[in-house]
Parts: structure tokens; C-alpha cells; sequence
């Protein structure tokens, strides 16, 4: 039992107290959670709350890039309300992809716009693109938008060469050929790219691997991804679906040296049985129902590593998580593929990841939303000149207090019923930032934080909240799901905040 609760209150806390709350049809159950600000789990790195943009549907044309001579308005291409929106949300950006990166290759996306090859997009339906966005454009993305850019190379149909080179033209100060070539192409200064990826998904549309076979390529491939200039590369090695173990233990069986190693990245998708707006209370709750089991894989991949890395100098990744609905070809022809309406239940899905990412913030060093426009568990969405936040965009904003902070032990009664309060807290100096989940459709929760010998001096809160679980921020309607103000009870060792079902709550607490 944490310090913070006694006896009584831990009792309290498990015990449901329910009762109808005057005006509304759900009942209210108490929950009593102990937070111990001076058990510190681990830093919350910022690169738990990342993005990830892939050549796939309109996420990058159409989304992200309306070209210069758009009648959308745009800055230099870029279209310039996901720029407002986006800036300042987006700690790390991975990109080409996906199942992309692994036919992509980038030197058809350098060089004068005109001049650049028509290639086709094998993954994602055989079309078209003209290149007009490469590094070049996505490394100033990433500029204007404050993200530190994350690349994923080529290893399925590319070479060691391949991706020695791009690193070389990113990183390289001057005086090489490829160095002088990007600077010809308009950036004197290096891209200081630090992260990148060795491939994507080499068991699946990267290659078809088997882990032992992956690690093979591994090796050479980063047997030559020395560095070039001031970045050190951190290079991220292809991880499990879910959570495959049997890959895993293949490609550390089979790696030799470790330290050529510095990430280890899962991908994880939450399935949705049917269509976005189409959700019953039974599919909500299978599908939120799956972050526990996300939770539990992060908690088996990390024991797996710490067998073969002990200090855990290699990381742990999610970069590619979020909800995967069914997609409904009408939506699909009109938008783009891959593209889906985001909920409410999307958002309380979301708010889910990124407790569990925070919780479990001694283990991994990086997530990624996928993806960030138009294609998945989206952030934003487009068509023509509209562009609209989703409920997901609101829950990244309203817990980007969390980064940066250091994550602090939480005893929640409710923490092994995937259906219960979600919670967690973090804290740097004397601001304590706490993030509820309720993800249940017909009950309120009433929480109350302990804090031990800790003192609140004050609290703000706000919330995201919609009774309607297919509730979504539509074109027409933009503004449907948004954040509020909540107010917190906070005084002496405990604060005090009530959600109603299904809702994000984020309080900011001042602490004495
Ligand atoms: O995010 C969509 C696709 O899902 C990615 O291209 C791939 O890596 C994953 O299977």
C-alpha cells in the first residue's frame, strides 16, 4: 500500500459507492487513487507524444502539402492551417513511412521540384506521385512545426549504400559531394537528422523477413550508418507486431553486437469492428479494452530486452499505434486510403495510449500516432480548404503538460480492469499534472488524489467530454468536441475531480 493512502481510504477506494447523481441517468462510483510525488517511475520524454506522416492517402498530398500554387492557403506548400494547428504539438515526426519507406527512394525526392521523377506508390494503390515532397520538404515540416525529424530508410528494396548516402546528404557539414549537393539544393546547414529507422515492418511490407534474417540486414546496414558530422544517429532497429515475442528473441539471438542498436520499435494498432461513426457500446469496449493488452505487451517486450540489454541502453519504440476502424470505401474514394472519422471513443482511445505511455515512461522512449493528417487516428483532417481538429488533437494539447515532467507512482484500485479510471500523474518541481480516464459509457467517476505528505496549493482542470461515443468534429461541423474548463478541488493532501462517462480530464495542480 503507497504511503499516500491509509488503510481506510485503500479500503474506501475499492469499494464501488454508487449512487444516482441528481439530473443524470448514470450512477457515480468514488474512486480513491494514491500518488506519491516522490516515487518517480521515469521521465516522461517528450517523444512519448509523437506523430507519424507516411506517402499514403491524402495525409501528406492533399494534407500536409498543398503545393505552392494551391488555392488553399498555404506557406511555400505546406497547408498553412495543419502548420498553425500542428506547431508547437509535435515533438518528433517519423516519416516516409510505413509500408513507404521500405520502396522508397529518396534521392527521386531531391533537386529542382520539375526535374524530379513520376513514381509509382505501390503500398497504397498504385498511384502516382511526383515527388514534390522529399527530404527537403519534410525536414522544413518539421521546422516549422517544431518536430525533430525521424527517418525511416529503405531496407526492403534498398541498399546499405542507399541509406549511408541520405544520411550523408542530412548530416554531412560541407566539402563532400552529397553535402555540396544538398546545399546546392538549398540547405547549406546540415538537417542534423538523428532518427532513424532501419526499415519498416521487415517481417510483413518490409521484406517479408524472418527476425533472423532481418538481423542479417541489420547488421550491414548499420555497419555503415557511422555518423556524419555532429548527430550521432540513434538507429532503430524493426521490432514485433504486437507483441511477438518469437521476433524479438530472433533478432537478439542473432545480433552480435548490440550496441549497434539504440531503438527497438512495436508497432500496435487498437482494430475497430466497424466503421468510426458506426460504433455499438459493445465494439467501444472491446476496442478500448485492448489498451490494457498494449500495456502488458510494452511492460513482456521490456523484460524480454532487459534479458539481452541488462543497463537498457536500447530503447523501447511504439512508432506506429492508435485506432484502425473499419474503413468505409465510400470515405476511402472520397478522402483518401486509410481514412476514417475520429470520435469521441477515438479520443478516450488516445488518452489511453498516452497514460499507459506515461506509466510505463521507464521502458519506452517514443510513440507515434498514426497518423498524423487524414489517415487513421488522425489529428487533423482536410478536404479542399477545410481543416478540422479532432477530439484526438485535443487530448495530445491537453496533456502536453506531461512532457518534460518526470512520471510519479499512482495506485489506482481500478488499474486491472481495462473498463475502470485510467490515471496518470507527473510532476517537475511544484506543478503536478494528473490525467484521468473514463472510459466507461454509463458511470461517473469521482476521483480523489492522495498525495501523502505532499500539499496542494491550487488546481486547474480541463476537460474533454462528449455523451456520445460516435460524437466527432466534422466539416460542417467543427467544433462539436472540444475542451472545457473543469473545475478542481484541490486543497491540503488531496484533489478532487469528477468525470462523466467516457471523458479526458487534466487537472495542473500547484503544489506547496
Ligand atoms: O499506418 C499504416 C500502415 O500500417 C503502415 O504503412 C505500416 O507500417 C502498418 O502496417
Amino acid at each position: 500500500m503507497p504511503a499516500a493512502l491509509s488503510r481506510r481510504q485503500f479500503a474506501l477506494s475499492c469499494a464501488a459507492v454508487l449512487g444516482a447523481r441528481k439530473g443524470l441517468s448514470f450512477a457515480t462510483r468514488e474512486v480513491h487513487v494514491g500518488l506519491d510525488p516522490n516515487l518517480e517511475v521515469g521521465l516522461i520524454q517528450p517523444e512519448l507524444h509523437g506523430q507519424f506522416a507516411e506517402h499514403l492517402g491524402t495525409c501528406i498530398y492533399g494534407g500536409l502539402w498543398v503545393g505552392k500554387n494551391s488555392r488553399v492557403p498555404n506557406i511555400r506548400g505546406y497547408r498553412q492551417a495543419a502548420i498553425e494547428y500542428l506547431r508547437g504539438l509535435v515533438p518528433v515526426l517519423r516519416w516516409p513511412g510505413g509500408c513507404f519507406a521500405d520502396d522508397y527512394h529518396w534521392r527521386d525526392g531531391i533537386g529542382p521540384a520539375e526535374k524530379r521523377p513520376r513514381t509509382v506508390n505501390s503500398h497504397w494503390g498504385n498511384y502516382v506521385e511526383d515527388n514534390s515532397f522529399g527530404t527537403h520538404e519534410f525536414v522544413e515540416l518539421c521546422r516549422l512545426i517544431g518536430a525533430e525529424p525521424y527517418i525511416t530508410g529503405n531496407v526492403g528494396s534498398g541498399t546499405p549504400q542507399e541509406l549511408r548516402d541520405w544520411m550523408e546528404y542530412c548530416n554531412y557539414p560541407s566539402g563532400s559531394s552529397l553535402s555540396d549537393e544538398r546545399a546546392h539544393n538549398g540547405s547549406a546547414q546540415p538537417f542534423g537528422v538523428k532518427y532513424w529507422a532501419v526499415g519498416n515492418e521487415n517481417w510483413g511490407c518490409g521484406g517479408q523477413m524472418t527476425p533472423e534474417e532481418y538481423a542479417h540486414d541489420y547488421r550491414r546496414f548499420t555497419t555503415y550508418l557511422r555518423g556524419f558530422g555532429d548527430t550521432k544517429p540513434f538507429l532503430i532497429a524493426c521490432g514485433p507486431s504486437g507483441n511477438d515475442t518469437h521476433w524479438s528473441r530472433g533478432f537478439f539471438d542473432s545480433m552480435r553486437r548490440l550496441n549497434q542498436v539504440n531503438g527497438f520499435a512495436m508497432h500496435y494498432y487498437s482494430r475497430g469492428l466497424d466503421n468510426a461513426t458506426r460504433f455499438t457500446a459493445e465494439h467501444v469496449r472491446e476496442q478500448l479494452g485492448s489498451f490494457a493488452a498494449i500495456e502488458k505487451a510494452v511492460v513482456q517486450q521490456r523484460a524480454l530486452m532487459d534479458g539481452y540489454d541488462p543497463q537498457r541502453k536500447i530503447g523501447l519504440l511504439i512508432d506506429e499505434w492508435g485506432v484502425w476502424d473499419r474503413i468505409s470505401p465510400e470515405e476511402e474514394k472520397r478522402y483518401g486510403r486509410l481514412w476514417q472519422q475520429i470520435t469521441m471513443r477515438s479520443a478516450v482511445a488516445a488518452a489511453l495510449g498516452l497514460n499507459l505511455f506515461q506509466r510505463q515512461a521507464d521502458k519506452l522512449v517514443m510513440g507515434n500516432l498514426a497518423q498524423m493528417v487524414n489517415v487513421l487516428h488522425a489529428v487533423l483532417l482536410t478536404d479542399e480548404e477545410h481543416c478540422v481538429r479532432t477530439p484526438t488533437y485535443y487530448v495530445f494539447e491537453q496533456m502536453k503538460p506531461h512532457r518534460g515532467k518526470t512520471e510519479i507512482h499512482t495506485e489506482n484500485p481500478d488499474s486491472a480492469s481495462p473498463e475502470g479510471l485510467s490515471i496518470s500523474a507527473s510532476r517537475k518541481e511544484n506543478e503536478l499534472v494528473i490525467t484521468c480516464v473514463n472510459p466507461q459509457l454509463d458511470q461517473a467517476l469521482k476521483v480523489t488524489c492522495l498525495l501523502g505528505a505532499a500539499k496542494a496549493a491550487g488546481a486547474r482542470g480541463r476537460i474533454l467530454h462528449d455523451p456520445d461515443f460516435n460524437a466527432c468534429n466534422t466539416f460542417a461541423r467543427p467544433d462539436r468536441v472540444v475542451p472545457k474548463d473543469l473545475p478542481v478541488e484541490a486543497g491540503g493532501s488531496r484533489v478532487a475531480l469528477e468525470l462523466p462517462p467516457l471523458s479526458v480530464a487534466t487537472a495542473t495542480v500547484r503544489l506547496e
